[in-house]
């Protein structure tokens, strides 16, 4: 009770960038189903994944124009900033500097199994939706990258989970609260302020950009 009078809710995850995280995690778990599946399921296979591409490319402009601590500047892993926090002394809102290269890799190889499925081929009856662009030997070679990608991806997403059931159990820190409410809370002293800018403005442009990438991988 003493604790929780000494500490303050700062709003950390802006509504974009929570709808984004969740609707990310449904369409790869649509995606990995109907990729495991086969057969008809393809069609919502690279459905899913054509809504993956749109996802990262809208994250990557709300990484620029969004709020606060969405911001990519805000969070870039700089090697003072790792040792700082490897140190114990890192005292920031919003990703910490390792969970930001868990972050960076995420988005990367969601973008890359993605990327790459666009131009998968399954030998029988789906190709990806830009397949017909390329070789069908360079095809084949992509969908090895594409079946070798989900294997890094998955590890990725096995220790994104594994360090946050690890800052639950044993720092008693519980991380996805926030993803779901935006709000954390910190000490009554610290001098975080709530997220600023990320306005409908900006969210139209990145919307429209997502739009736009969503577009040319469905071929157009
Ligand atoms: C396919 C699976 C998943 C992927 C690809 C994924 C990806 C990501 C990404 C890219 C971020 C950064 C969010 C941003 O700044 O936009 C993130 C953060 C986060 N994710 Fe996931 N995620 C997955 C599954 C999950 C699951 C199952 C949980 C719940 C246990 C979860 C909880 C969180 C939390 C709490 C954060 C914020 C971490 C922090 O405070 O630094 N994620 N995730
Ligand atoms: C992040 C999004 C994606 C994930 C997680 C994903 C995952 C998978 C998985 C797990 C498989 C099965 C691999 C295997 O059998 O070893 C697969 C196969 C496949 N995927 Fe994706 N995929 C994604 C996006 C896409 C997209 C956008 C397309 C095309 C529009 C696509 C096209 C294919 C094709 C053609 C195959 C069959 C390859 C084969 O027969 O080995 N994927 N994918």
């Amino acid at each position: 009770m003493e604790q929780e009078q000494q500490q303050r809710s700062v709003r950390v995850w802006d509504v974009p960038t929570r709808v984004f995280h969740w609707t990310l995690v449904a369409c790869i778990a649509v995606a990995v189903i109907t990729g495991m599946k086969g057969g008809g399921a393809m069609l919502w296979h690279g459905r899913a994944g054509l809504a993956v591409v749109g996802l990262v490319c809208f994250r990557i402009v709300w990484g620029v124009i969004g709020s606060t601590y969405a911001r990519f500047g805000q969070f870039l892993p700089t090697p003072a900033k790792i040792l700082a926090y490897v140190r114990g002394q890192w005292q920031g809102v919003g990703h910490n500097p390792l969970g930001a290269l868990s972050v960076f890799a995420l988005l990367g190889f969601s973008l890359l199994q993605a990327a790459t499925g666009l131009f998968s081929n399954d030998e029988i009856a789906f190709e990806g939706y830009l397949a017909g662009m390329i070789s069908s030997d360079l095809s084949l070679q992509l969908t090895t990258v594409h079946r070798l990608a989900f294997w890094v991806l998955g590890a990725l997403v096995c220790l994104h989970v594994a360090s946050i059931v690890f800052y639950a159990l044993v720092k008693k820190h519980f991380l996805v609260p926030p993803m779901i409410t935006g709000k954390t809370r910190v000490p009554a002293d610290s001098p975080a302020q709530d997220a600023q800018g990320g306005s409908v403005k900006a969210l139209v442009v990145a919307l429209l950009i997502a739009a736009a990438a969503m577009y040319v991988a469905a071929g157009g």
